[in-house]
């Protein structure tokens, strides 16, 4: 029923048994207990749910206020286009939701750490108006906008009138730190945040929490759900089957452009589109003190040569 239609920025060239207290200093906020012989925690209000993933550091443990302003230096700057609206503490917020659900906790502190390199580094791409403006280089310029600033149609799908109606006068054009488009899932999104974007699309430019959430909700959802989402082929919870083998898809961040752009991006050779994704998430892993070198090798970088899990060709109308 899902179709993969992505659109993208004009203007770019181209994720209880026993009950105890654990000592050290997080007393104060992880609580742990055992279910079924599996060890769960929560970890105050970043991860208060009770899960495996909560037992490991936290987002704001490893990635700290100073560490975004540097990997987003430039997006209060006068020429910006979303001065003023992001900040940290809604990115911290956001990941509250899937944080438990394995969001920058799965894995220990390294993959988690380029966990949130690569979600950002697709953030920064695609937020980005590094391209005319290169003061600081092109890679400073993330988070420079919070919609698509020339949208040329609203994004209205009506094969969806029945899950997801349009609401009279409403525009689905992109928002968000990871952009979605269409009232469908616009639709999808709203129903896993509990927030009315349906209704209320304009909430994902008028709140960065939202604006987050909506993004980390496309990192961590399936396209379809027969396939993996972004985080899943990040971080290896993704086995390919012998058809993602022949499609040359592999687990690593190639393949979660896949997922978020299909052919838009990948199986089209050394792009600039692709590459500029790639660069983003090398400069924030160094950035974060990490090291590009901790990216991995090219094959599991790119997907110049990937198949997409759903070619634009096999679905009608493409945003693009
Ligand atoms: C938590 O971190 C450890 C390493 O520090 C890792 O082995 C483990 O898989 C992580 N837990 C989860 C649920 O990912
Ligand atoms: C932004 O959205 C979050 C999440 O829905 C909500 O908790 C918060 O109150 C909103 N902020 C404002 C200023 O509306
Ligand atoms: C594998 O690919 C073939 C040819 O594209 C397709 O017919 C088949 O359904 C695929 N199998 C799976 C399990 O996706």
């Amino acid at each position: 029923m899902e179709k993969m239609k992505n659109g993208i920025w004009l203007f770019l060239i181209i994720c209880a048994l026993a009950v105890t207290v654990v000592n050290s200093d997080d007393s104060e906020k992880t609580v742990v207990k055992t279910v079924k012989g599996k060890k769960v925690c929560t970890r105050g209000w970043e991860c208060k749910e009770w899960s495996v993933y909560c037992c490991n550091q936290t987002i704001s443990d490893f990635f700290q206020t100073y560490q975004f302003e540097n990997l987003f230096s430039k997006r209060n700057s006068p020429v910006a286009h979303a001065v003023g609206f992001w900040d940290y503490q809604s990115f911290i917020t956001a990941s509250a939701i899937y944080q438990p659900l394995g969001f920058g906790t799965t894995g220990g502190k390294l993959m988690q750490m380029k966990e949130v390199a690569a979600f950002l580094g697709h953030v920064g791409c695609k937020t980005s108006c590094g391209y005319g403006v290169a003061t600081g280089g092109p890679l400073a310029w993330g988070l420079c906008y919070n919609r698509e600033m020339s949208p040329s149609q609203s994004y209205c799908d009506n094969f969806y009138k029945y899950t997801y109606p349009c609401s009279p006068g409403a525009e689905y054009y992109g928002r968000g730190a990871i952009p979605i488009y269409w009232n469908y899932n616009y639709g999808a999104a709203g129903e896993a945040l509990k927030v009315d974007l349906l209704n209320h699309p304009e909430y994902i430019e008028q709140n960065a929490t939202i604006a987050f959430q909506t993004a980390i909700w496309r990192w961590m959802t399936p396209i379809k759900k027969s396939q993996p989402s972004a985080h899943d082929v990040f971080v290896g919870n993704w086995k390919p089957t012998k058809n993602d083998t022949l499609a040359k898809r592999v687990p690593g961040f190639g393949t979660t452009m896949n997922v978020l752009y299909g052919d838009m991006v990948c199986g089209q050779g050394d792009i600039d589109a692709m590459n500029n994704v790639i660069s983003h998430y090398q400069y924030y892993l160094d950035l974060m003190g990490v090291g590009r070198e901790q990216a991995g090798p090219h094959d599991v970088l790119t997907c110049a040569e990937q198949l997409a899990f759903n070619p634009t060709s096999s679905s009608p109308a493409s945003s693009s």
